[in-house]
C-alpha cells in the first residue's frame, strides 16, 4: 500500500499535459483481439487499469509489446476465450472483451465482475443486447458463458444509454451478419474513438455520437494504427485543481469541446475559464459561488467528475446540491471529506453541501479512483498536512498524479509502506 502525504496551501501554476484517456484505451485494446492481426495503437497511458487489460490480453494468447505511449497488440495466437475470476476481480472493465471474443470466436467466458465500490453495475443490458444478436447466454457458478451458431444483426434497445453495453454490443457487431442497430446508445466520446478505431480497420459503423449507432456486419478486418483521445476526465480534475488551489493553469492537449459540461460549472462557479484551440486555462483569484450538479450521461456532466467537484464545493460560498443519478453508492467521499472539516448532508441521491472556510488536514482513504482524486485535490486546499491511502486506486486512472501537480507547485510525497 501506498499514501500521499499532502502539505496544502500552494497555488497551482503553469501547464500540465494531459494523458491518453483511460477510458478509450480499454476497449479499443480489447477491439483488437476481433482481429487476427496486429495493430498499434499511441497515446496510451500509463496506468495500473491498461497494465490489467494489458494482462487480460496476455493471458488470452495475444502478444502486447508496450513501450512508453505505444502499444503493439498482435491477436492472431488468441486461442483462449475465457477470462479468468481473478483477472474479472482486478478490473470491471475486462468485460469489454465479451463483445470481441463472440465476434471472432462466436464464444467466450468470463467470471461475473460483481459489484464495486460505488454500485452493484450489472450487465443485465450487454447480456440481453447479446441475445439480441443471437447469442445464448447461461450464468454459472459466477461464471457467464455466451456462445452462438449464427451471429445476425438485430435491433437493440438499451433501457439505459449504458457505456460498457453500448461499446461491448458495437464490438460483437462487427462481424456479424446483416445490420445491427442499438438505440438509446450511450453518446460519450469514447463511444466514437472505439468507432473511429473500428472503422480504420474495415469496420462499416455509422451514427457513433448519437443515440442510435448503425452497424453493418463485414467479413474481416484488417491492421491499423490509432491514437486516443485525451482523458476528458483527467483534464477536469486538473482544471478542478487550479479552481480549488485559487490557481491559474493551463490544461494543454485536451479537447475542450469533451469538457464542456464542466467549463460551464466553473464558470458559473464565478472562474475564469478560457478556451483556445487544444487547451483551457482556469484561473481564480476570488472565493468561488456555490453550483449545484446532477449527473447525467454524456453530454451532462459526468458522475466521474462528481466527487472533485464535491472537494470544490466544500469551499465555495453558499449551499451546493449534487444530485449524482448514474451509481447508487458514489459517496465514499463524504466521510472522509467530512474528516476534513467539510460540511455534507446525505439525503438518498443527493448531497447538500455547505461552503465553509478552508478544509483542514487529516488522514483519509481512497476508496476509489474519483473519490481519491478529489481528497489529492482537497489536500492541495487544505490547511496543513493531509494523508491519502490507498493510492493504488488513484493510479487506475492517473499517470503519476504527484509528479503533474508537484511541477504546478504542489507539495506532495508518496510514500511506500
Ligand atoms: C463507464 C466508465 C466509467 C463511468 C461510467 C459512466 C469505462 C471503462 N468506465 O463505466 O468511468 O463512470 O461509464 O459514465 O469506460 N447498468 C445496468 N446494466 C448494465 C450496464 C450498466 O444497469 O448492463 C447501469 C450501471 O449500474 C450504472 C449505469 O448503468 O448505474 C451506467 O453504467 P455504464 O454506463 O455501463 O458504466 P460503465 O461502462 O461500467
Amino acid at each position: 500500500m501506498q499514501k500521499f502525504m499532502i502539505m496544502g496551501g500552494n497555488r497551482l501554476v503553469g501547464t500540465v499535459r494531459v494523458s491518453g484517456s483511460k477510458n478509450a484505451t480499454l476497449p479499443i485494446m480489447a477491439a483488437s483481439l476481433l482481429l487476427d492481426g496486429q495493430c498499434t495503437i499511441r497515446g496510451i497511458p500509463r496506468l495500473r487499469d491498461v497494465a490489467v487489460m494489458r494482462d487480460v490480453l496476455v493471458y488470452l494468447g495475444a502478444n502486447v509489446v508496450w513501450e512508453k505511449d505505444v502499444m503493439r497488440i498482435d491477436a492472431r495466437n488468441v486461442s483462449c476465450q475465457e477470462v479468468s475470476e481473478d483477472l474479472m476481480r482486478r478490473m470491471r472493465a475486462s468485460n469489454l472483451v465479451l463483445g470481441p471474443l463472440i465476434g471472432r470466436f462466436r464464444q467466450a467466458k468470463i467470471s461475473y465482475p460483481g459489484g464495486c465500490n460505488i454500485g452493484s453495475r450489472p450487465m443485465n443490458l450487454h447480456l440481453k443486447g447479446l441475445q439480441a444478436l443471437g447469442v445464448g447466454i447461461t450464468e454459472r457458478f459466477g461464471y457467464i458463458t455466451a456462445r452462438t451458431g449464427k451471429l445476425a444483426g438485430s435491433e437493440i434497445y438499451l433501457d439505459l444509454p449504458s457505456v460498457g453495453a453500448t461499446e461491448n454490443l458495437m464490438m460483437a457487431a462487427v462481424l456479424a451478419k446483416g445490420t445491427t442497430v442499438i438505440r438509446n446508445a450511450a453518446r460519450e466520446p469514447e463511444i466514437i474513438d472505439l468507432r473511429n478505431f473500428l472503422n480504420l480497420m474495415g469496420a462499416k459503423i455509422s451514427g457513433a455520437g448519437t443515440d442510435t449507432i448503425k452497424i453493418t456486419g463485414v467479413d474481416s478486418l484488417h491492421g491499423v494504427e490509432h491514437t486516443v483521445i485525451p482523458d476528458r476526465i483527467e483534464a477536469g480534475t486538473h482544471m478542478v485543481a487550479a479552481a480549488i488551489t485559487g490557481g491559474d493553469v493551463v490544461v494543454a492537449d485536451v479537447i475542450p469541446e469533451h469538457l464542456e459540461p464542466v467549463i460551464n460549472k466553473l464558470r458559473e462557479a464565478g472562474a475564469y475559464v478560457e478556451v483556445k484551440d487544444n487547451q483551457v486555462r482556469v484561473a481564480v483569484d476570488k472565493k468561488l459561488k456555490a453550483v449545484d450538479i446532477k449527473t447525467m450521461p454524456y453530454p451532462g456532466f459526468p458522475t466521474d467528475m462528481q466527487p472533485q467537484f464535491m472537494a470544490l464545493l466544500t469551499m465555495a460560498e453558499g449551499t451546493g446540491i449534487i444530485t449524482e443519478t448514474i451509481f447508487e453508492n458514489r459517496y465514499k467521499h463524504v466521510m472522509e471529506l467530512r474528516r476534513m472539516g467539510a460540511d455534507i448532508r446525505l439525503e438518498g441521491q443527493t448531497a447538500v453541501v455547505r461552503g465553509g472556510p478552508r478544509l483542514s488536514g487529516a488522514c483519509v482513504e481512497a476508496s476509489d479512483l474519483r473519490a481519491g482524486a478529489a481528497l489529492v485535490l482537497a489536500g492541495m486546499a487544505a490547511e496543513n498536512g493531509t494523508v491519502v491511502e490507498h493510492v493504488e486506486h488513484i493510479d487506475r486512472g492517473y499517470e503519476r498524479l504527484e509528479n503533474k501537480y508537484n511541477a504546478l507547485g504542489a507539495r506532495i510525497i508518496r510514500v511506500h509502506n
